[in-house]
């Protein structure tokens, strides 16, 4: 009798949470996405990187379902196949209002992107540039957080190599295409962990001491000085570029963390209750992506939907410029 009393109050208790909290997540997260913008992405070309889990999948479904074509730029081709035909079922299942009445939801193309090698960077883009016609949106969104001491193929740190390298490459062999088809966008997947890095210029690849966070935080700053350093850049072309905090989403980012056992129900609980779900977390990169609303808005940075104020650190352009400079060396651009 006293423990069926104490599991239902418990239950109860644990619904009143559940509530409250998504009350609190959905509150933050503006819904845009209803019935519409069918078709708002009708031919036009998306790529976005690691779009085979997480904030990436749920960014190709909605632009997928606005008529895109979503190009997944995916290191493991099992995974990202699995995936799209996934997201090609639920499409033919929805019949949701958001799906095109004419049945003119967009395509989904895979192709093999490992961002940890420079050589398949530039292999992907030479694929890209024989294939596909148009680029009107890249979407730089793959990462990897805090994951042990790791090298990519060329000899980065992990962390900076994946999250800003291999993307600054991509994006810089992608912008003859961008342009071309301008009106067209870039759309960044930073973190609000960037308040927590800086850019060590002596020691990019973190030979001398590793910090799994702090390279992580510097390596979403940097995306953030990418970001506005090439807004300036590309002032004038009818490209923009924006970068964007997701907030805290339930996704597979967590695969280098490790979890006590007996803890772990607990931070399930919570993460169920507080982060957000993917598709919320997304709403911020589908929004940028293709929302007639940031037209011709360039250098800046979202939270849920709205422009955000950075940090100085931030809005460093010396430091910016150094950065590109050196990345460009790094990744082979210039000698
Ligand atoms: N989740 C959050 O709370 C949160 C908060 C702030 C910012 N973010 C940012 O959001 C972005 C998306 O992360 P997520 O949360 O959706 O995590 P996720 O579910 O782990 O997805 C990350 C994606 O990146 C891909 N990736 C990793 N290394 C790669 C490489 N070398 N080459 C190509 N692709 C690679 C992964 O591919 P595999 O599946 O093959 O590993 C996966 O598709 C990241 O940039 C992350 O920093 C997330
Ligand atoms: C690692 O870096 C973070 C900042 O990103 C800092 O708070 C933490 O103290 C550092 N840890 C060590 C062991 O230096």
């Amino acid at each position: 009798m006293a423990v069926a009393t104490v599991a239902a109050l418990l239950a109860a208790l644990g619904g009143a949470l559940w509530l409250a909290a998504r009350r609190f997540v959905g509150s933050s997260v503006r819904r845009l996405h209803g019935g519409g913008d069918a078709g708002l992405m009708r031919g036009k070309t998306v790529l976005i990187t690691g779009a085979n889990s997480g904030l990436g999948r749920a960014t190709a479904a909605a632009l997928l379902r606005m008529g895109a074509r979503v190009i997944m730029g995916c290191r493991d081709r099992a995974r990202a196949e699995a995936a799209a035909g996934e997201l090609r079922r639920d499409l033919r299942g929805d019949g949701d209002p958001g799906s095109d009445p004419d049945g003119g939801a967009g395509e989904l193309v895979v192709k093999e992107l490992d961002l940890a090698s420079l050589r398949s960077v530039r292999a992907f883009c030479r694929e890209m540039l024989q294939e596909e016609a148009r680029l009107d949106v890249l979407i730089n969104n793959a990462g990897v957080f805090q994951c042990p001491y790791m090298k990519t193929e060329d000899g980065f740190e992990m962390q900076f190599g994946v999250n800003h390298l291999g993307h600054f490459l991509l994006t810089n062999l992608l912008l003859g295409l961008l342009k071309s088809s301008a009106p067209s966008r870039i759309v960044v997947v930073s973190s609000k962990l960037y308040k927590y890095g800086d850019i060590n210029f002596e020691d990019l690849n973190s030979e001398q001491s590793y910090n799994k966070s702090f390279c992580y935080s510097r390596s979403k700053l940097a995306n953030i000085l990418f970001t506005r350093e090439l807004a300036r850049r590309l002032e004038g072309t009818k490209v923009t570029v924006n970068v964007l905090h997701p907030g805290i989403v339930r996704t597979n980012l967590g695969r280098h963390i490790h979890i006590p056992l007996l803890v772990k129900p607990l931070f399930n609980l919570v993460s169920w209750a507080f982060f957000k779900t993917p598709v919320e977390g997304a709403q911020t990169s589908i929004y940028l992506a293709s929302s007639p609303e940031v037209e011709g808005v360039s250098g800046k940075y979202f939270g849920d939907c709205k422009e955000e104020e950075l940090l100085p650190i931030a809005m460093d352009e010396s430091v910016a410029r150094k950065l590109w400079d050196i990345s460009e060396v790094m990744v082979g651009i210039v000698q």
